[in-house]
């Protein structure tokens, strides 16, 4: 359930329909199911089985199975990955403390009194995103909150928080879904969806279908070996890596039908990102009339909690690999991570207003590091996860692992270390290839 919820987030939410509809609608859906199942989920056994037989952070995991010559490569290699789950929790920071925002805005009613002008509501997301230090404050309250469950201890707060969150984010989605779909004309949505056009699906649609698969998953940066450490050795990992990949993938599609039909009902346009969620969707819940602000708090409650436990994934690996030597106790590491990650989210928000001089590469800084979080990082980290699980791990670990020590039986073995070997090294190198040369 914890896995889940780190998969499940912000990208399911605002990036997963968006690009969907924009690719090709059912097209895109066909090639990106295939990148999930199929490259996906072996990147997700991959870190679960390294995870569980090591039942060591990423750092020293890869270090303790690799052999001795190579061991400062891989923990250098974890050590990347560290930066990198780093970074995208002071990104996906930002981005969660405009959430947080907008739950407030939404809960005292700012959102719902600014009617249906698309201007005076986009406007009001300019203001409140470039307003200085006021997103800041919203950003280090919901910091404090991923911070509150850290210190409650894996099974205390990060598991119980899980098994609380996930089944209520199940229920948003749900009471969503049903609203959006019985509007009239909410038809409309559902096509642009599903309805397959293949003249859309060109080949930056199907590199987006592999980099949103990844991203989606959470996998390729060590989350998910920190997770398949606390794993019990009885649990099956094929089976526990299909679970998380389909259920991360059912609540994509329901954010689909959650937002599109809605969206084309109220006459909108269809957009991806901050621009749907702070802007498209305020203005389709105020033409709901008075029931659109109960709507409007639901959907914002939603992102909150997918946020959440994204970010609960990421401060727990981060607090799990510094604390991993014993030298520091679990709540000095964690309140390490959370100052670093918390500073660092905070000039990243300001790079909306006060530091919005400042530019990197021609960028600012939030764009800088939105590009090395969807670009250069994460596809280089699952690179280097699916070589070392398929040519530097020993192949009796792996074995062991899937069959839990020749107890159970994996038919699908063969199929998966092809898979872990050849494909997916050369498709994550196709990514990175295109995403270097732009
Ligand atoms: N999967 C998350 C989402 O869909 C984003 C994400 C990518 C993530 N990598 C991660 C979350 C690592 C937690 C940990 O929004």
């Amino acid at each position: 359930m914890a896995a889940v919820g780190s998969a499940v987030g912000l990208g399911n939410i605002w990036r997963f329909p968006y690009i969907c509809g924009k690719y090709g609608g059912g097209a895109f859906l066909i090639v990106y199911l295939l990148f999930v199942f199929l490259l996906g989920s072996v990147l997700m056994m991959s870190e679960l089985v390294i995870g569980r037989r090591s039942r060591r952070t990423p750092i020293s995991a890869y270090a303790s199975l690799a052999p001795r010559r190579q061991r400062p490569l891989w923990i250098g290699f974890g050590v990347l990955c560290i930066i990198t789950c780093f970074f995208i929790l002071s990104q996906y920071l930002v981005l969660s403390g405009w959430t947080t925002g907008y739950v407030w805005h939404s809960v005292s009613g700012a959102l719902a009194s600014m009617g249906t002008d698309a201007g005076v509501i986009a406007d009001f997301f300019r203001h409140f995103s470039t307003g200085g230090w006021s997103p800041v404050w919203f950003m280090v309250l919901f910091s404090i909150l991923v911070l509150i469950v850290i210190l409650g201890g894996v099974q205390k707060g990060v598991e119980m928080a899980s098994k609380v969150l996930m089944p209520v984010l199940v229920l948003l989605i749900l009471v969503l879904c049903v609203r959006s779909l019985t509007l009239p004309g909410s038809i409309r949505g559902v096509e642009y969806l599903f309805s397959p056009d293949f003249s859309k699906l060109t080949s930056e649609g199907i590199l987006a279908a592999l980099g949103q698969a990844l991203f989606s998953l959470s996998v390729g940066m060590g989350v998910m070996v920190v997770y398949g450490s606390y794993l019990p050795a009885d649990d099956r990992i094929f089976t526990t890596a299909m679970w998380i990949t389909a259920c991360d993938t059912l609540i994509a599609l329901l954010a689909g039908l959650a937002v599109f039909p809605a969206v084309f009902s109220c006459g909108f346009d269809p957009a991806g990102g901050p621009g749907l969620v702070f802007c498209v969707l305020p203005n389709v819940f105020n033409t709901m009339g008075a029931a659109g602000a109960i709507f409007s708090v639901l959907f914002f409650l939603l992102l909150l909690v997918a946020a959440l436990t994204s970010a609960i994934s990421l401060l727990e690996c981060l607090t799990a690999c510094i604390t991993d030597n014993g030298r520091l106790r679990r709540w000095q590491g964690a309140a390490i991570v959370f100052v670093l990650s918390t500073a660092l989210g905070a000039v990243f928000t300001l790079s909306f207003s006060h530091l919005s001089g400042v530019k990197l590469a021609g960028l600012s800084l939030f764009d800088f590091i939105d590009r090395i979080n969807s670009i250069y990082l994460p596809p280089l980290c699952a690179l280097g996860t699916v070589l070392f699980f398929g040519w530097v791990m020993p192949e009796a670990d792996i074995r062991a692992e899937f069959t839990n020590n020749g107890t159970v039986r994996l038919r699908l073995y063969g199929f998966i270390r092809f898979m872990a070997r050849y494909v997916a090294p050369l498709a994550l190198l196709v990514v990175i290839i295109t995403g270097i040369g732009g």
